[in-house]
């Protein structure tokens, strides 16, 4: 029995965890869900967004399914995804993106995969106000934290047989931090021989992706480069609806789509499954449950190549339940 902490989280997030939570019990791989609540929806019971108990249960249980926070922007109480990666040391977010036929998008047969730095770089957040009229914000870039995200990258493309890890910078700018990423990229990739390495620079990459994406394979990147580029690579292949992640450290591992709360569909169950389902495919890998992983993904597929039971961003009226009883009727 693997006990796994669940965090519905706010807006759309009930709707798609209740949908991915059904797909997972008809796999019959045995979960015990710690349910927790996390996030704007915890703050009238528990007086925050990360109640204590919530990362408590992540330390005992080691593994989590997490559906999108609301942060407010601006001003409010900061990122609980960003505290989460940071406390838990979750170091590495990793995001595939396929295609899947059925779905539109602007090309067919891509699949990349992101490897994102998640602890470090201008996202740490170290920020003030000089004086009233300028700002500052220090980017954060270690070896360690260099190495062990480049270690990560070379080490999935080893294990799942990819040809060619690139690293993407802007080294020729920032020659201190981004230069100390690059160098140390470099460093890693003379130990794996049979990886093809190559950089590119972060704009140079956006076009690229756009105009060649079948010319890359795993890409790795500090933390902003990682965010932006893994929202791009989710709109090359059919949008956020259906771009899973998850946040891999040594020691515990969080699965979450990329998408956030769409709060404007909260509680209608009209928000597309896929996203949190794909990420559960990668927590079921994450355990060794491979057969599980591939039922569910190769049902879904399927359910999404017919077109008949889908949600409205695929181009069908199905609700976020629908879709996921005709995912279960195609594992029979
Ligand atoms: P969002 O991803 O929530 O929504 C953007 C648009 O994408 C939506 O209006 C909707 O049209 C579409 N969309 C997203 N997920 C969908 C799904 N499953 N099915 C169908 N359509 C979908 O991004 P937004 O509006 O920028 O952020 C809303 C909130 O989510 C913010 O508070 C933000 O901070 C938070 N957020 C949380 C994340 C997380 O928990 N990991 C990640 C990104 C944003």
């Amino acid at each position: 029995m693997y006990k796994i902490t669940l965090l519905p989280g706010d807006g759309i997030g009930p709707d798609i965890t209740a949908a991915t939570k059904r797909i997972l019990a008809a796999t019959g791989v045995p979960i015990e869900w710690d349910e927790q609540i996390a996030g704007e929806c915890a703050i009238p019971e528990f007086g925050t967004p990360l109640p204590e108990q919530v990362l408590q249960s992540i330390r005992k249980n080691k593994i989590a399914l997490k559906g999108p926070l609301t942060t407010p922007i601006g001003g409010g109480f900061r990122s609980i995804n960003v505290a989460l990666r940071k406390q838990l040391d979750l170091f590495a977010n990793l995001r595939p993106a396929r295609t899947y036929p059925g779905i539109r998008s602007r090309y067919e047969d891509i699949d990349l995969v992101i490897v994102r730095e998640n602890t470090e770089d201008l996202y740490a957040g170290v920020e003030h106000m000089v004086g009233e009229d300028a700002a500052e914000s220090i980017k954060i870039i270690t070896r360690k934290g260099s190495e062990r995200i480049c270690r990560f990258a070379f080490e999935y493309a080893a294990k799942n047989n990819r040809r060619k890890v690139t690293a993407v910078h802007k080294a020729n700018i920032m020659k201190c931090t981004d230069g100390l990423f690059l160098s140390v990229a470099t460093e890693v990739a003379r130990d794996y021989p049979n990886i093809e390495f190559e950089d590119r620079i972060v704009d140079n990459m956006c076009m690229q992706l756009v105009q060649k994406p079948e010319n890359y394979d795993v890409l790795v990147a500090p933390n902003l480069y990682g965010d932006i580029i893994s929202d791009l690579c989710a709109g090359l292949v059919g949008g956020l609806g259906v771009a899973p992640g998850a946040n891999v450290g040594t020691d515990y591992a969080v699965f979450e789509p990329v998408h956030g709360s769409a709060p404007k569909y909260a509680g209608q169950d009209i928000a597309n499954p896929t996203a949190l389902v794909l990420s559960s495919v990668l927590m079921l890998r994450y355990l060794g449950e491979d057969a599980a992983a591939d039922q569910v993904e190769n049902a879904l597929a399927t359910v999404i190549a017919e077109g008949k039971t889908v949600t409205y961003d695929l181009g069908g009226s199905a609700k976020g339940m629908e879709m996921a009883e005709a995912v279960i009727a195609k594992m029979a």
